[in-house]
């Protein structure tokens, strides 16, 4: 009877041990916008590596076009467990930490390599690690682009933007971007805005080509002004229990694996948006404009106002230390 039993207690360990092995902790990373784009890119390849080199102990399912979360949900689908991995822009972590909204700060940034090197140094890694406090991790810095005006007027000096609606990401600063300008500024989910767009409940927008291209806004917008103004970045966070709780070993190489996509994706988003700033071009649907010296010159000083606004909550520092990274 005995030997019967311990004979059972061994299979069920077997068979527990065999279950263990057979059930991959599921990584769901939730994003907004389209597959191809930097991010929807950067996404797919974690999915792709993880598969190849963790297949039997992780598996990696992507959601994208906000089927999963929109934007205003990620991040407390992410605190709650109901996600593990999102890559929001940098401009909507606004109720986490004041400090991000440095990277929102109209034309702090000459171009995405000065974002870059502001990334790299000590304050611009130490951000990722801003949200701790609440739960998050900052996993590496992806880029999108720099971010471009659009609406069914040309807007080429400050003045045009006047009294035109447009939709902004749920930034402060971005909101006080617009009101500089004596805009109508709203507060609006990414899914939503082609709909509003289409249907002249809001005027105008800002966003990268790859998303002017990937969403069709640019069928629903007569011009793109290219103005460069502000930069659309993603940070890849991830819930601190959840991160903290996986195996050390599997922790390592996902991270090694997140941080080579990071170079991948970073270096082929400034192609994206260049392919895509041609296929807009030739579609004939939207117009680009392109700005003079003088014009830029006038809309950077319409907006420099909004930096005196945020600079207490971000901090002269990280200010500084990004205004540094221009060339
Ligand atoms: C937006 O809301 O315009 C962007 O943040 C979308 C994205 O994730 O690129």
């Amino acid at each position: 009877m005995r030997i019967f039993a311990s004979l059972a207690i061994v299979a069920g360990i077997f068979t527990a041990g065999a279950a263990m092995a057979a059930d991959p902790v599921v990584i769901k990373f939730s994003h907004v916008v389209a597959d191809a784009t930097p991010k929807g890119q950067g996404a797919l390849m974690f999915q792709k590596l993880v598969a190849e080199r963790l297949g039997d102990k992780v598996k990696v399912e992507v959601y994208p076009n906000s089927q999963l979360f929109g934007d205003g949900k990620e991040m407390e689908a992410l605190a709650l467990g109901d996600v593990q991995l999102i890559a929001p822009s940098l401009s909507k972590f606004d109720r986490y930490t004041k400090k991000l909204q440095v990277f929102d700060l109209p034309f702090l940034f000459d171009d995405i390599a000065a974002v870059d090197r502001f990334q790299a140094t000590d304050i611009g890694r130490g951000l990722l690690r801003s949200m701790e406090d609440k739960g998050f991790i900052g996993l590496g810095y992806w880029h999108n682009g720099m971010k471009q005006m659009s609406a069914n007027k040309p807007l080429r000096m400050p003045e045009d933007a006047k009294g035109l609606k447009f939709r902004i990401q749920a930034s402060d600063v971005l909101l006080a971007q617009f009101e500089v300008l004596g805009a109508n500024p709203q507060k609006m989910a990414f899914a939503e805005v082609y709909q509003a767009l289409q249907t002249g409940a809001i005027d105008g927008a800002e966003n990268p080509y790859s998303n002017l291209y990937s969403q069709k806004f640019f069928e629903v917008q007569k011009y793109i002004t290219e103005s460069n103004h502000g930069v659309l970045d993603y940070m890849v966070v991830t819930n601190a229990d959840f991160w903290n709780g996986l195996p050390g070993d599997v922790r390592g190489q996902l991270e090694t694996i997140m941080d080579e996509v990071t170079v991948a994706v970073n270096k082929m988003a400034n192609d994206i948006n260049e392919r895509d700033k041609k296929r807009i071009a030739d579609s004939g649907s939207s117009e680009i404009l392109t700005l003079t010296r003088d014009e830029v010159s006038a809309w950077r000083t319409a907006m420099k106002p909004v930096w005196a606004k945020f600079e207490g909550d971000i901090g002269r520092d990280v200010i500084d230390a990004a205004q540094a990274a221009n060339p």
